[in-house]
């Protein structure tokens, strides 16, 4: 037998182990897990320094997870993962490397791309970036009339835009107090009007953040804000008042930025794992060098701790595993991330394009359907907001969600009675969604609350809470820079070790084309100039003819068959 059939089989194996372990003791419930073992907390929790991952509310048992343990042997994760960190082209659609690793290394041993180290090349961009980010948070930095910048509109998309808005917001409090900074992605007009609402040309540095510099949205916004500026300050106040992150020099230039000001990253920082790089500006010149050191010291400690430590102590695998067992054993299509934390609003967001833009796949590496379940859909809000809106489903819903709760031990505000009333909402979650509540419990509940018997048999289905509902849960000291660091490194790696099970290439996005193509296509129909769209599907021609239709009657309702109504 050969090597990769060996490999094939002993995966087999392993996905057939699972399946067969999976029948046995999914009619566990977590309540009996609980009450059968006093030591389940310890034996289903990992840390790293003060960050508690505690999976003991999972639907695992100690067979699931050396199960477990062995799929991601077969799958050869510590392989992949060597390759990795080993700068090969993991990538393989697009025949990259998937180096963000090396933009946050903090030792001194080399991290080669064929044979070349790339460190001298971080370290110099990383060093530009830092000394930008100094004159513009001391004033030093003046636009063309001579006055420092005081607001910063960071204009980008996806990766471009999500882990610096996601991280000034979760690190505010490191945030310069006399810097404005604004975040612009969609290419709805609504997002650049308000962003440049109130802002004042004379001492506003637009970053335009991509690595491509072809996105539509990300330029058609950079061309109505350069619109804005030199409106007001003429042509030559664009190369003091816009900076370039990208890969794409000639074009950069090409919109009148200086060389000076381009800050350049490569091609094998993919866009969701880019905040490591020069995409991290705006939150440089936000937080300060200092603090984003730490965001990267964090991330780095995850590196080493995922790989370098053991298998059964890693809490990225762990992490993936458990996901894995919940979304390809148990049926879960979904996953929720709740950060108990308000700092943390947008870090839902910001993971759902780590996840599902990563592992949201059809086909192996090889270009071959895949033959389990891949990414869930990730969603999320801050809680306590979510338990008034999400979470009825989750308690009471036929299908499972399985959730992270995500919370700091200490606040960072003075109100200390809300913390506590924040923690105990999130231990209450995961215990109902955990233990639940039968229906002799809520009926007994009724009965001693004050309810009649009959109200109480009547009502006890209603508010029986069926439990055994899988959530992870995290806790760390506080949410500083190296804890965001951290945060964020633990899922990426997670992606990347469900991403190696599955067998997907995580780092490519094909599945973002078609309707990119198809846009542009539909751009010059929408034209009341052009002639009715030939070639289109019913559904969208009838959608251009409405949008024209509606355009010439703006007032007036009109019928779909193109008659105004009665
Ligand atoms: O959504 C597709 C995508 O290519 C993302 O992967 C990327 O983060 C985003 O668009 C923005 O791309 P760019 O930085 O090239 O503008």
């Amino acid at each position: 037998m050969d090597g990769p059939t060996r490999a094939a089989t002993r995966l087999d194996r392993a996905w057939e182990a699972l399946a067969q372990h999976r029948d046995r003791v999914s009619p566990l419930h977590l309540r009996d897990l609980f009450a059968g073992d006093p030591d389940r907390f310890q034996r289903f929790s990992l840390s790293h320094e003060d960050l508690l991952f505690d999976f003991s509310k999972q639907r695992v048992t100690t067979e699931t997870m050396a199960l477990l343990h062995e799929l991601a042997r077969a799958a050869d994760v510590a392989g992949w993962t060597d390759r990795m960190f080993s700068g090969e082209r993991v990538n393989g659609s697009e025949g990259r490397a998937a180096f963000h690793v090396a933009l946050r290394s903090r030792s001194t041993a080399p991290m080669r791309i064929d044979g070349r180290d790339v460190m001298a090349d971080v370290r110099e961009v990383l060093d530009r970036v830092r000394a930008f980010a100094d004159r513009v948070r001391a004033g030093e930095y003046v636009g063309a009339t001579g006055k420092p910048i005081r607001g910063i509109v960071n204009i980008g998309i996806g990766g471009s835009d999500r882990g610096p808005a996601m991280a000034d917001q979760a690190l505010a409090k490191w945030r310069h107090p006399g810097l404005q900074l604004r975040h612009v992605s969609n290419v709805d007009g609504a997002d650049i009007g308000r962003a440049l609402a109130g802002l004042d040309p004379e001492t506003t540095l637009v970053i335009v953040a991509s690595k491509t510099f072809t996105t539509q949205e990300t330029m058609t916004n950079a061309a109505t804000a350069r619109a804005w500026l030199v409106g007001k300050l003429g042509e030559a106040a664009v190369a003091r008042h816009f900076v370039a992150v990208s890969t794409a020099r000639e074009a950069v230039a090409a919109f009148g930025i200086r060389p000076e000001n381009t800050f350049g990253f490569w091609d094998w920082v993919g866009g969701r794992y880019s905040l490591w790089s020069a995409i991290g500006l705006p939150l440089m010149i936000g937080i300060g060098p200092e603090a984003f050191d730490r965001l990267l010291d964090g991330a780095h400690a995850v590196d080493r701790h995922f790989r370098d430590g053991p298998l059964d102590t890693n809490i990225p695998v762990a992490m993936a595993l458990v996901g894995i067992w919940n979304t390809n054993f148990l049926g879960a299509r979904s996953h929720a991330i709740l950060p108990y934390d308000h700092r943390l609003r947008r870090f839902p967001a910001y993971l759902q394009q780590l996840e599902m833009e990563s592992n949201g796949k059809g086909v192996d590496r090889d270009g071959r359907p895949v033959r389990h379940a891949t990414a869930p859909v990730v969603f999320g809000e801050p809680g306590t907001n979510g338990q008034h809106a999400l979470m009825q489903l989750f308690h009471q819903g036929p299908d499972p969600v399985p959730a992270d709760f995500i919370a700091a031990v200490e606040p960072d505000h003075e109100l200390s009675g809300h913390h506590e009333i924040l923690l105990a909402n999130m231990l209450a979650q995961t215990q109902a969604l955990a233990i639940g509540q039968d229906e002799a419990e809520a009926r007994d509940a009724m009965i001693k609350a004050g309810a009649d018997r009959a109200t109480a048999e009547r009502l006890a289905p209603h508010r029986t809470f069926p439990g055994n509902r899988p959530s992870s849960s995290f806790l760390f000291k506080q949410l500083d820079p190296y804890t965001l660091g951290r945060l964020i490194a633990l899922y990426e790696h997670k992606v990347f070790v469900q991403g190696t099970i599955w067998g997907v290439n995580s780092f490519d996005q094909w599945g973002v084309e078609l309707g990119k193509t198809l846009a542009k296509k539909v751009l010059p129909e929408l034209s009341l100039d052009a002639l009715p769209a030939e070639g289109q599907d019913a559904s969208t021609a009838g959608l251009i003819a409405h949008i024209k239709r509606t355009r010439v009657s703006p007032s007036a309702w009109i019928g779909p068959s193109g008659s105004p109504a009665p």
